[in-house]
């Protein structure tokens, strides 16, 4: 058997724990294994960059962040082809049709593919070419569908949840109202569960537009009750009521984002200090927390286990508190936002914790 790995889109962690958990079921399971890692996604797919990997590379990297194998961001289909370097207008299909060759060439059995939401529309599209794939679901922004957390996201939230924790002391000694932006895109999973575990008194979300009254509302009447701080946990997706959000293409480095905004809106209309925290890369960076440790391992080994069982075009996922399996067709494609009906939204509110509405 000759198993391809990739890991594409951005990093996360627990992306080394998750590629240790299928090659440890491989190379337990069969004697005959070999796995190559394809390097920089699907860039290395493309441009026939991989090396066959020894069992040891695999060894020693449970806790590691990033990736062993390295990933690229950027969409295969905007990628040079390997033979015809000058063709950059080669068409998505023609890069389709390239990763499939180089994968019979190479006279692989089947790939494992690691990513997020773009990685899927692209697995998906290979899979539909006749490549036997297995993927598992990475993102700190748990917004995978078809699986009920995909792997990193704990991390972020620790590591988000950190920050907020640690705004506590300074914003308490100045009196000062803190606005931390973090990362999500257009799902407010990270905001909404690192604001619980960071205690942030109000929580905006891309999925709840919100109003500026009601978050001076929750200010000012901290203010009277003598709690002189605030801390508000903000999507990088949230964005103010009755008003449009920026399309992600538009977006430039310098432009303002949610975070500036609220903080200069509350700058002018509040008496006290207001200061802006964004802990951006920070929160996909480090170690992943035991918890996602265990997540990868189990995925990794389900994962492992369909590629045995050659049962291929299936995402390995979190249903319940069991690992199962679904279709790539039914994961490609969409994206797994915070339901207004969610019952931690519902929490939140008994909480005390203002969503902006
Ligand atoms: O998708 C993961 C994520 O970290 C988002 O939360 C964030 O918007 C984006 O990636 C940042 O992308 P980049 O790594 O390209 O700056």
């Amino acid at each position: 058997m000759k198993i391809g790995f990739l890991t594409s889109g951005g990093d996360c962690q627990g992306l080394n724990a998750a590629l240790r958990g299928v090659a440890k079921t491989l190379f337990g399971a069969v004697p005959y294994v070999e796995i190559y890692g394809i390097q920089d996604g699907y860039r290395g797919l493309l441009e026939r960059k991989w090396r066959k990997m020894e069992k040891r590379e695999f060894s020693g990297i449970l806790r590691e962040g990033g990736t062993i194998l390295g990933t690229s961001r950027q969409s295969f289909k905007t990628m040079r082809d390997f033979e015809d370097s000058s063709a950059v207008d080669n068409s998505s299909k023609e890069r389709l049709d390239t990763m499939v060759r180089n994968f019979h060439n190479e006279s692989l059995d089947a790939l494992v593919i690691l990513g997020g939401n773009g990685t899927h529309k692209t697995a998906y599209a290979l899979s539909q070419r006749g490549i036997n794939i297995v993927t598992l679901p990475k993102t700190i922004d748990n917004d995978i569908y078809g699986t009920d957390y995909s792997f990193g996201f704990d991390s972020a939230v620790a590591k988000a949840a950190d920050v907020l924790d640690t705004l506590h002391s300074t914003a308490a000694a100045h009196g000062r109202v803190f606005v931390c932006e973090l990362m999500g895109r257009k799902a407010g999973w990270v905001a909404l569960y690192a604001g619980i575990a960071g205690g942030a008194d109000v929580i905006l979300l891309p999925e709840i537009p919100y109003t500026l009254d009601a978050v001076l509302d929750v200010i000012n009447k901290r203010n009277k009750s003598g709690k002189t701080f605030s801390i508000i946990a903000i999507a990088e997706g949230a964005m103010i009521k009755d008003t449009k959000p920026q399309p992600e293409k538009d977006r430039k480095a310098g432009d303002i984002s949610p975070g500036m905004e609220l903080v200069r809106a509350l700058e002018d209309r509040l008496e006290q200090d207001v200061r802006l925290v964004i802990p951006g890369h920070f929160q996909r960076g480090g170690d992943p927390t035991a918890t996602d440790r265990v997540f990868c391992s189990r995925l990794g080994a389900m994962a492992g286990e369909l590629v045995l069982k050659r049962k291929f075009g299936y995402m390995v996922a979190l249903q319940g508190l069991s690992i199962g399996a679904i279709p790539l067709s039914e994961v490609a494609g969409k994206m797994k936002t915070v339901p207004l009906d969610c019952e931690v939204l519902k929490q939140a509110r008994l909480l005390g914790i203002s969503l902006g509405e």
